[in-house]
């Protein structure tokens, strides 16, 4: 694996790759790479033929009273984990090359993001877009693989390669969980045991809530919303920064629960925002 920090020299390797006609998959990531991150490598192994994974914590995406400063990093762990993956380049730049001036042009998303993370973290999907929009035009993927994890990020993506007509193929991968379902998170490290215990809570109230929905016991995403917000107040110490149920990808309310929808939860612990989602159709 061959690790590059600086930008023209992985745009001059990936022309090559291009003109060989290699099928590169990429792998945009924050770093701290876990079981969720693997997973989505060991995707574009299966379906590339040279993967390239990224690691940048972006401080675009957060917002002044974020975790920027206090996001886990471990680039000995990291360069480990890519490499035993078999990814072929780690691009891994330094904040100063990937934004050397403030940006003289913004991206702003207007749709899909006026719920869940978007409402609450104002400008997140702003810097998310501003970021991969320069990763693209750095690595030149063909394929790029994402977690279902951040499920608004996906919908939100899904926009702006529509928009742009971004020539990468946008590959949906299912969140990777823990024995007991909670979903993997660089952020889980900050539960504290009794926190540990509760968190898988999140994902049970989402099988809760599903449940109601398919079996038609509820046809109102309110009252859905309500009874998923009770279960995780009954089980969890975390306060609720949203339950909601919505149209996916288009992530619009719902008069009633019908069609391609997801219901999303975001729960504050004390040191750590953890979010999950589930996907129902009725
Ligand atoms: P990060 O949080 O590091 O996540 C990188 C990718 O891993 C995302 O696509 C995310 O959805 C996926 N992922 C995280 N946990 C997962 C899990 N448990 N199962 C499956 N996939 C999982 O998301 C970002 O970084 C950034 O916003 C980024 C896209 C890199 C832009 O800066």
């Amino acid at each position: 694996m061959k690790v590059i920090k600086s930008i023209s020299e992985m745009q001059a390797y990936m022309r090559e790759k291009v003109k060989e006609g290699r099928v590169i998959g990429f792998i945009p990531t924050m770093g701290y790479l876990h079981e969720g991150h693997q997973q989505l490598m060991r995707e574009a192994k299966k379906e590339c033929d040279f993967v390239v994974t990224s690691i940048f914590v972006n401080p675009l995406q957060f917002g002044p009273n974020e975790d920027f400063d206090r996001y886990p990093r471990d680039e000995h762990h990291d360069l480990k984990i890519a490499e035993q993956e078999e990814n072929d380049i780690l691009f891994f730049p330094h904040v100063n090359e990937m934004y050397p001036n403030e940006q003289s042009v913004n991206m702003t998303v207007h749709k899909r993001v006026n719920a869940l993370c978007g409402k609450s973290r104002v400008g997140h999907f702003d810097g998310v877009v501003t970021v991969l929009a320069k990763l693209f035009n750095i690595v030149m993927p063909d394929k790029v693989y994402m977690g279902m994890k951040d499920a608004q990020q996906v919908a939100v993506v899904d926009a702006l390669i529509e928009d742009y007509n971004i020539p990468v193929k946008l590959v949906p991968v299912p969140t990777v969980r823990e024995e007991d379902f909670l979903a993997k998170s660089s952020r889980n490290v900050y539960l504290n045991a009794i926190e540990r215990e509760e968190a898988p809570y999140l994902y049970q109230g989402l099988l809760h809530g599903k449940s109601l929905i398919e079996e038609n016991v509820e046809k109102s995403p309110q009252a859905v919303i309500e009874a998923v917000s009770h279960f995780i107040k009954t089980h969890t110490h975390g306060k609720i920064d949203y339950v909601d149920v919505l149209s996916y990808p288009q992530l619009e309310s719902l008069e009633v629960c019908r069609g391609d929808m997801i219901i999303a939860v975001a729960v504050h612990f004390e040191k750590a925002r953890l979010i999950d989602n589930i996907r129902v159709y009725q």
